[in-house]
């Protein structure tokens, strides 16, 4: 697929920033790491180097304690918002968001059941009421492409606590939408549809998983996955299924959509892995979107900190 982008896009990134800054300063107001916050983000470290063995130094240090957010420079909204994978829609990258634009989202509602106490359909409405945080992820394709991106949402975490899984669930199961009138591309047998996904249980629960149902202060746009998709920032790109309608916990492995497309080429846990190749192409540099030039691709996609442990004994060439 050619990589196609507008790198003289002018956005409201500015706009979002300053707001951002206003909201931060407001919520921080009276703590005692307000001040050093405060003035971390009204002086933002220069953008990290683009090329050079040093960036990866940096480009680590520049993602929290807990990973819940990097001081790397955003990726523009109108990159993240016209260069995506949503096949429901396109297979470009640059035509996916037209053939999004009207994408009818309302109603919506998400299915939560299977091995749980206490199934629930919940409305998109009860969604958004959860309590909302930003997150400011690496975003890393499996194509060799990155973003960071300003999302918003909850922890999955605190939606599946709320159905109470039973001892026997080990899994997630997640499914987009089937609907080819209003997603047209599924008229096609481009991919087997509906698109779904799945997560360890532990993975689901990991809490830098995330539901986003915004980016920047926007709502989530019909290309990134509206009404709200999932966020999995240690794992290659497709892992985060977008446009949810159900999950389901269940006891096995469950089927995931370029696993089942291409299983030698893609394999259940997709974790970012510098080390494992895909058969037609390195996994060991990325481009990261509006730079020039590759950076090197960190092991969990720089959130090992975080997440290393869950795989702790694991050949992770084996499970790739
Ligand atoms: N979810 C659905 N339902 N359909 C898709 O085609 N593509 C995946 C993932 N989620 C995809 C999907 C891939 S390959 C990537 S890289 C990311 O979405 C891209 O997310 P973005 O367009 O918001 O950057």
């Amino acid at each position: 697929m050619a990589e196609k982008i507008n790198e003289d896009k002018i956005t409201d990134q500015q706009t979002y920033l300053n707001r951002r800054t206003f909201m931060r300063a407001a919520a921080l107001a009276g703590t005692a790491t307000a001040t050093t916050l405060l003035y971390r983000r009204l002086n933002p470290p220069p953008p990290v180097p683009v090329e050079g063995e040093k960036l990866n130094d940096v480009a680590k240090a520049a993602i929290d304690g807990n990973g819940f957010t990097t001081n790397e420079r955003l990726t523009p909204i109108t990159d993240i918002t016209n260069y995506n994978n949503f096949y429901e829609f396109d297979t470009t990258k640059d035509g996916v968001a037209s053939a999004a634009r009207g994408f009818v989202t309302q109603p919506w509602a998400v299915e939560v059941g299977g091995l749980v106490h206490k199934p629930k359909i919940f409305d998109i409405d009860e969604l958004l009421k959860f309590p909302l945080e930003e997150r400011v992820y690496r975003l890393r394709c499996v194509e060799g492409w990155s973003m960071v991106i300003p999302w918003i949402g909850f922890p999955l975490k605190k939606l599946l606590e709320k159905v109470e899984p039973t001892p026997q669930a080990r899994y997630v199961a997640f499914e987009t939408l089937l609907d080819p009138k209003r997603m047209p591309n599924q008229e096609t047998g481009v991919l087997d549809w509906p698109y779904v996904e799945g997560l360890r249980l532990d993975e689901a629960m990991h809490p830098l998983t995330i539901l986003a149902t915004g980016l920047y202060d926007e709502k989530l746009p019909p290309q990134n996955g509206a009404p709200v998709r999932l966020v999995v920032p240690w794992k290659y790109g497709f892992k985060s299924i977008k446009s949810v309608v159900k999950i389901t916990l269940v006891a096995d492995e469950p089927p995931a959509t370029w696993n089942i497309q291409a299983p030698h080429e893609y394999g259940f846990y997709s974790n970012v892995n510098p080390n494992v190749s895909h058969p037609r192409w390195s996994q060991a540099t990325e481009r990261r979107i509006g730079e020039f030039g590759r950076r090197k691709t960190l092991l969990f996609n720089g959130y090992a900190d975080q997440v290393a442990h869950l795989y702790q004994g694991m050949d992770l060439v084996r499970n790739f």
